[in-house]
């Protein structure tokens, strides 16, 4: 299969183009702006008869269109990604996350191109902490933050153009990941990058709120199944069960770095901040047969710290500029 990756010299994306060199015999056209959240290194490694990168703007209609044309399948991560950044500044959100999608549904409906759409379960809002149900296919779109709601908007374009117009497009809502190549503005790069550095790992708020951790080697396992085994029209929700208070995830990294697990600083909380995400992902895993590897997210953790450790070269340059940003925030 030639894929068109888009966003693949982002987080969840380089790990997608790293998956399929491993695990699939597809060749893979990386499309992506090499935003401030990209980064070559990421596709590094990869063997260039199997994977390329064209430098591109996933709005740029003629760009999109010629790729489109010479690819089998699209799939589709390019957005901006960080909900802090979108409360500062939520322009590229829209123009990013919901004209790109667009475009790319355009040139996909033009071509009769096959679609993969990679959205956050972030799109239902969020959950009380005691509430016994989680986010599954029919929960109600509900989002808080202009990130949330621009995927929101970008998921409903996809739905409208396979009901209108047939395009093939199958669809993904997964919960927070965590593994190699994540950008340090991040919740769990940020911290082990911090107690690298000597700093003290920031907690917004009084850190009960609850995200549910999945390793981006299974979202990207998830989305090979869905591309190749999924529904047409159809939604999946990816997840690995793996809830853990934000408290809990900065002890965790404490403690697996060796430092007393109270070496934390509380810091302002972010505005609209979303309580609680839960994912049932039984349909994925009833229909599709999908299962996560990761299932113990301490291990993972420590694999991914192990990885930070040895990847210094890959964050270093990003480290200061992203807390001097935070640090302006009270963040
Ligand atoms: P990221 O910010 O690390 O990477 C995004 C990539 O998209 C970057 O390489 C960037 O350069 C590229 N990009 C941005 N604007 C572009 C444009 N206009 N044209 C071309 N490329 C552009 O994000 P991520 O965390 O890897 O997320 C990837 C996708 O997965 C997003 O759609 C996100 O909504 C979704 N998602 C993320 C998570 C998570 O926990 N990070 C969870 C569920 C879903
Ligand atoms: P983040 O990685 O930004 O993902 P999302 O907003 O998509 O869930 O944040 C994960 C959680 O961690 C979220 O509840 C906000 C919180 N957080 C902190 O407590 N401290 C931090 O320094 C950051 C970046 C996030």
């Amino acid at each position: 299969m030639r894929l068109l990756v888009t966003g693949g010299a982002g987080f969840i994306g380089s790990n997608f183009c790293h998956y399929l060199v491993g695990q699939t015999d597809s060749e893979v056209t990386v499309l992506d702006k090499l935003t401030y959240a990209a980064s070559r290194e990421s596709l590094q490694g990869l063997p260039s008869e199997r994977v390329s990168l064209v430098v591109g703007d996933i709005c740029d209609a003629d760009l999109v269109d010629r790729l489109v044309d010479e690819h089998d399948a699209v799939v589709h991560y390019a957005a901006e990604s960080h909900n802090d950044n979108s409360l500062s500044d939520p322009s590229p959100f829209i123009q990013t996350n919901i004209v790109g999608t667009f475009t790319i549904l355009e040139a996909v409906r033009k071509h009769g191109v096959r679609l993969h759409h990679v959205s956050t379960d972030e799109v239902y809002g969020d959950l009380e902490l005691d509430d016994p149900d989680r986010f599954c296919e029919t929960t109600p779109y509900n989002p808080s933050s202009p990130y949330s709601a621009s995927k929101a908007g970008s998921d409903h374009l996809v739905r409208a153009w396979v009901r209108s117009f047939g395009v093939q497009a199958t669809l993904s809502n997964c919960s927070n990941n965590y593994g190699p190549w994540q950008h340090v503005e991040k919740f769990i790069p940020r911290q082990i990058t911090n107690v690298i550095d000597g700093r003290r790992p920031k907690l917004y708020g009084a850190g009960l709120n609850v995200r549910d951790w999945i390793h981006a080697d299974d979202h990207s396992s998830a989305v090979w199944t869905i591309l190749t085994k999924g529904e047409i029209g159809q939604t999946y929700l990816i997840g690995a069960d793996g809830e853990q208070n934000n408290l809990e995830v900065i002890r965790m990294i404490l403690t697996l770095m060796g430092q007393p697990d109270d070496a934390f600083d509380h810091v302002t909380d972010r505005a609209g901040h979303d309580l609680r995400y839960a994912i049932d992902s039984s349909r994925l895993r009833r229909e599709l047969g999908w299962r996560p590897v990761y299932r113990d997210f301490a291990s993972g953790l420590e694999r991914t710290i192990a990885w930070y450790r040895e990847h210094e070269d890959w964050w270093r340059g990003h480290k200061d500029s992203v807390e001097s940003a935070y640090a302006s925030k009270g963040q």
